[in-house]
C-alpha cells in the first residue's frame, strides 16, 4: 500500500463547512493546498465561501497576508455538496462535522470506502476519541483527530490524538503536514475523551457554574476576574511554568483545603442544565448569562480578533 508522505500531499478535503470547517479549509488553501469543501447542503457553502472572503480581507488589513493572494486563494477552494466528488483524489480527509458519534461514525465509514487507500482521514471532534469515530472503518491506521480551536485560523494549536491502531507514519505526516501550514501540533500520547484542552476548559467551567450557582459571583464578575488576571498569564505561560514560579510546596499549603470545596461533581451543573432547558444559549438564542444584541455579539467577535491578531503580529516580529 502507498505510504502518503507530506510531500505527497497537495488534495485537501473538508467535511463539513460550518464554523470549523471553513476555517480549516481557508489555512490549507492560504499554503496553496487544493482543497475541496463538502457541505449537504449549497447554502452552507455558499456561507462559507462568504466568511472566508470576509477572515482573508480581515488578514490582509492586518498584513498577514497579502490582498493581491486572495483570489488565488479563493481559486483554490471548490465547493460540493458531493462526499464522492470531494474525496475522489484528497490525500488527506478532515472531517468537522456536527459532533456526533453516531453520524460521525457513519461519515467515516463512508470515507472509508470513497477515499484511495493511502488517504489519511481525521476527526476535528471536540471530545470523542479516534477509535469511537473509526469504530466502523477498516484502515485505522490511517485515523486520528486533529483538533483545532475556533477560530482556526488564528489559533495557533492543533492537537493530535492516535488512537491504539493509529501508526506512526500517519501521526508524523499529520505532524508535518500542520506545520507545513504554520499551525503549532501538539501530540497528545494517548487517547482519552477531551485530550487536553477541551478537558481543562471543562473543569474551568464546572467550576465557573459552581461559583455562580452558589452566589459565590456572578457571572459577570468571573469573566472580570479571568480576563484580568490569570487569563492573561495564561497566554504567555502555561499551568505548569506559572505554579513552578511559585512552587509545588506552596501550591500544595495553598490547594489543601480549597481542593475539598471545589466542584468534583461527575454530573452536569443543575444551572447548566437549567439554561439550556429555558433556551437560554447564549449568542445563538440572543440571551444566556448577558444579552446578546448584534452589536454586543460583534463587539465581542471583534474583540477577540484582534486580540489574536496581535499575538501572531508580536510572535512574527520575534
Ligand atoms: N465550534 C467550536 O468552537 C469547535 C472547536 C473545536 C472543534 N469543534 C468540533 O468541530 C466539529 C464541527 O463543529 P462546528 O462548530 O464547525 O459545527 P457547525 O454546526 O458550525 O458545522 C457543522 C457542519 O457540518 C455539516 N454537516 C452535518 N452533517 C454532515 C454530513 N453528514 N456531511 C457533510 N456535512 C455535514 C453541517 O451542515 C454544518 O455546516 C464538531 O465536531 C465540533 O465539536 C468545534
Amino acid at each position: 500500500m502507498a505510504e502518503n508522505r507530506t510531500n505527497e500531499i497537495t488534495n485537501i478535503a473538508v467535511i463539513g463547512a460550518g464554523l470549523m470547517g471553513h476555517g480549516i479549509a481557508q489555512e490549507f488553501a492560504c499554503e496553496g493546498y487544493n482543497v475541496y469543501l463538502h457541505d449537504v447542503t449549497e447554502e452552507q457553502l455558499n456561507n462559507a465561501r462568504t466568511q472566508i472572503s470576509k477572515n482573508l480581507t480581515l488578514l490582509a488589513e492586518n498584513d498577514l497576508i497579502e490582498k493581491a493572494s486572495i483570489p488565488d486563494i479563493l481559486q483554490g477552494i471548490q465547493t460540493t455538496t458531493l462526499m464522492d466528488a470531494a474525496v475522489a483524489d484528497a490525500d488527506y480527509v478532515v472531517e468537522a462535522i456536527s459532533e456526533n458519534l453516531q453520524l460521525k461514525q457513519q461519515v467515516f465509514a463512508k470515507l472509508d470506502a470513497m477515499c484511495q487507500p493511502h488517504t489519511i482521514l481525521a476527526s476535528n471532534t471536540t471530545a470523542l476519541m479516534p477509535s469511537q469515530i473509526g469504530a466502523k472503518a477498516k484502515r485505522t491506521d490511517k485515523i486520528l483527530n486533529t483538533h483545532y480551536f475556533n477560530p482556526p485560523y488564528l489559533i495557533p494549536l492543533v492537537e493530535i490524538i492516535r488512537s491504539p491502531h493509529t501508526s506512526d507514519e500517519t501521526v508524523s505526516v499529520t505532524f508535518d503536514l500542520l506545520t507545513s501550514i504554520g499551525k503549532t501540533p501538539a501530540i497528545i500520547e494517548k487517547e482519552a475523551l477531551g485530550f487536553v484542552g477541551p478537558r481543562l476548559q471543562a473543569a474551568l467551567i464546572r467550576e465557573a457554574f459552581s461559583i455562580v450557582e452558589q452566589g459565590i459571583a456572578s457571572a459577570e464578575t468571573v469573566d472580570l476576574v479571568v480576563r484580568n488576571s490569570f487569563g492573561r498569564r495564561l497566554s504567555v505561560a502555561g499551568p505548569f511554568e506559572v505554579f513552578e514560579l511559585a512552587g509545588w510546596d506552596l501550591v500544595l499549603a495553598a490547594f489543601e483545603d480549597l481542593y475539598k470545596d471545589l466542584n468534583s461533581s461527575s454530573g452536569i451543573n443543575p444551572l447548566l442544565r437549567e439554561m439550556v432547558d429555558t433556551g437560554k444559549l447564549g449568542v445563538k438564542s440572543g440571551a444566556g448569562f448577558y444579552q446578546w444584541t448584534d452589536e454586543r455579539q460583534q463587539a465581542l467577535r471583534d474583540r477577540m480578533s484582534e486580540a489574536l491578531i496581535r499575538a501572531i503580529q508580536q510572535e512574527e516580529k520575534h
